[in-house]
């Protein structure tokens, strides 16, 4: 591990002052667009996009499906800033890079974060094209050693030893099961514990089956380290994966997961998880 780079607080106030300048509004919620969902940055009103290549200090990405820009504007009558792209980690950034822009988020205002994925399904019962609201999640990169929050702690951000036992809000669960069910989406969504891996390659036979006895219910390469920082900075989380495909957990089988199969089933459900997406937040914050 490298050892003393890391973004300062200061660093990031740098980042805020640009965006503030250039957004006449302080977003109050913020979203991660998964692998194929980014067209929900198109369903904001009065949008401002600014590449990440623009903006001072911002990690960029490179990976096909993940365009990189945040998209600041509004949802449902809400502020909202969406991360169309995220950073990942096989792209070759440490975690703490993958996670800045959620420090970021927290710096501009936001307290309600949305993370989407795309996942595989380890649980028999998800079908493709499901919905998991994540409940838990178990971070596999941090039991070896990897976390967003090493090195030196700034408590202006949160503190040292953070609780984690609570990282997905479970009033927004319970919300979203019922908004699921009002918009049709009812058969289609189920709760359960993410895995992250590092990835890029997706999982070989045997390591699906470990991950499956250790209760992970989908599995992809993002979200666990973006929740971590969320919570640490106090930040309230809902998470959900979109699931691309069903994990081949037998050798009897000629089945490969690929990426564009991940994309074409984002692009499939795009519409509704914006519909889905926009009536939660309606009634989160109704009055
Ligand atoms: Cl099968 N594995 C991982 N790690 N990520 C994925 C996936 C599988 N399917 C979509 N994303």
């Amino acid at each position: 591990i490298d050892s003393g780079e890391r973004y300062t607080y200061e660093l990031l106030v740098e980042t805020v002052e640009y965006l503030k300048k250039k957004v006449p509004f302080a977003p109050q919620v913020g979203i991660i667009c998964g692998s194929g969902l980014g067209s929900l940055a198109e369903t904001l009103v009065n949008s401002i996009e600014i590449p990440y290549t623009e903006i001072p200090h911002f990690p960029r990405s490179t990976v096909k499906g993940h365009a990189g820009s945040l998209v600041f504007g509004y949802l449902s009558g809400l502020p909202t800033v969406v991360m169309k792209g995220r950073f990942h980690y096989y792209e070759g950034y440490p975690l703490w890079k993958c996670c800045m822009p959620i420090r970021i988020m927290k710096l501009l205002g936001v307290s309600h974060l949305f993370i989407t994925n795309a996942a595989g399904g380890l649980n028999p019962k998800y079908r493709v094209g499901d919905i998991m609201f994540v409940k838990d999640h178990i971070n596999i990169m941090g039991f070896a050693g990897n976390n967003p929050l090493q090195g030196p702690n700034d408590e202006r951000f949160g503190p040292r030893f953070p609780p984690m036992n609570q990282a997905y809000n479970r009033d927004i669960i319970k919300l979203a099961k019922k908004v699921a069910h009002e918009i049709g989406l009812g058969d289609k969504v189920h709760e359960g514990v993410y895995t992250c891996l590092g990835g890029p390659n997706f999982e070989t036979v045997a390591e699906l089956g470990m991950l499956k006895m250790l209760g992970a219910d989908a599995v992809g390469m993002s979200t666990v380290h973006e929740v971590i920082t969320a919570n640490h900075c106090d930040m309230t989380v809902f998470a959900f994966s979109l699931i691309t495909n069903e994990c081949v957990v037998q050798y009897e089988t000629t089945q490969e997961p690929n990426h564009e199969e991940v994309i074409d089933v984002g692009k499939k459900r795009e519409g509704l998880l914006k519909k889905f997406v926009s009536e939660i937040l309606r009634q989160i914050f109704e009055k």
